[in-house]
């Protein structure tokens, strides 16, 4: 890739859904960035988001590729539905331009990884929005631990509890919890250890009374590279004491563990140097570090750390080469589920 690029990123912005608020709102703040197409296969998605954030120079249509030769864009954002991602991507790339995508990268492993061969082929970027990574209470969890001040991590528990009625496709989808949402704590899981996934084991149900037709709940237990244990409890139709959306953590390390209540709360305690050595021995409660101060924080971080990597050249942490990985534990989660054995987690 090029070194420093100076001026705007000239965008067509594919899928101009519900989640592009959380796109449009950061990118059109940021000052650098021009939308010159807007993409929907229907039509007056595109032209409603057109005239809401007033962008009357883009070119608007409801095929990418004909968006595309128009305009002849640095990058295409896509937003689209994960079915369509593959394709998206693909279509991008062969029009010479990086992509931030949507999360998932791809509907299955197979379109996954067409899509990673194709990224590296062309020489452009496909990097993931894994917003999560980008909030400043996940980067203090991350830094807590790598800190070494827990000693080193053994266990990490997230539990993912709430109750949300969505209408639409989710309510009738397969796998609804592991394939939508997990894939966000999986690959916290991921940034928190830096530890890649080894094997799973996961059992799925839909608990009775539950107004999701598939999956609505999940617990899986993963083994991780540096033997750490990660035991994920999920569900979508629990009803009362809702965890936050970024889940409840604990993380055990041999000196002490880390509790982080997924929204600005972090406690910690580790063994006192010198203490009592009782039955339990003594502990201190540690001050957490405060989380560190991020300009660009969620999707406007995930895009800023895109923006960055166009301009100077390097690797956006959620690049698809390695975002590939945190989609390969939903999927083996998924195959283990309905096997019922530990499943090797291979991407
Ligand atoms: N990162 C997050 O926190 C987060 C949150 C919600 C949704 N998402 C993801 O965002 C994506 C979109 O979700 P949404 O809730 O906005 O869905 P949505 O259904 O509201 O919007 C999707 C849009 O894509 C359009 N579309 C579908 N196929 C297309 C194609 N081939 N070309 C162009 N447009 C096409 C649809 O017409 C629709 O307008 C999904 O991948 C979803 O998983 C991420």
């Amino acid at each position: 890739m090029s070194i420093k690029k100076n001026g705007k990123l000239r965008v067509v912005l594919a899928g101009c859904g519900g989640i592009t608020g959380a796109w449009f709102t950061p990118a059109l703040e940021r000052g650098d960035i021009e939308f010159v197409g807007l993409v929907d296969i229907d039509l007056e998605r595109a032209r409603a988001k057109q005239r809401e954030h007033a962008l009357d120079k883009a070119v608007v249509g409801t095929d990418l590729g004909e968006v595309l030769r128009q305009t002849s864009p640095d990058a295409v954002f896509d937003c689209t539905i994960p079915a369509a991602h593959r394709d998206v991507t693909l279509a991008a790339l062969k029009h010479g331009c990086h992509v931030l995508g949507e999360k998932p990268l791809a509907d299955s492993m197979a379109a996954a990884r067409e899509v990673v061969r194709a990224a590296a082929g062309s020489g452009k970027l496909y990097a993931v929005m894994q917003n999560r990574r980008y909030l400043p209470e996940a980067r203090r969890m991350r830094d807590l631990v790598a800190s070494g001040v827990l000693g080193r991590i053994t266990t990490l528990n997230a539990d993912f509890y709430l109750d949300p009625h969505f209408g639409g496709f989710r309510e009738e989808m397969e796998h609804v919890l592991l394939l939508d949402m997990a894939i966000h704590t999986f690959d916290t899981a991921r940034f928190i250890t830096g530890e890649d996934p080894v094997s799973v084991s996961c059992h799925e149900w839909n608990p009775r009374g539950s107004w999701f037709r598939h999956g609505s709940s999940a617990v899986a237990v993963f083994e991780l590279s540096g033997g750490t244990v990660f035991c994920y409890r999920g569900s979508w139709c629990a009803v009362g004491l809702s965890t936050a959306w970024e889940s409840e953590w604990r993380a055990i390390g041999e000196r002490g563990s880390a509790k982080w209540d997924g929204g600005i709360t972090m406690t910690a305690q580790i063994l006192k140097e010198g203490g009592a050595q009782g039955f339990q021995h003594e502990k201190l409660d540690l001050e957490v570090p405060p989380p560190p101060e991020l300009e660009h924080r969620g999707h406007g971080g995930a895009m800023d750390d895109f923006i960055r990597c166009w301009r100077e050249g390097g690797t956006p942490q959620t690049v698809c080469s390695d975002n590939i990985k945190s989609l390969a534990m939903v999927h083996a989660a998924i195959e283990s589920a309905g096997s019922g054995n530990r499943i090797p987690v291979r991407w």
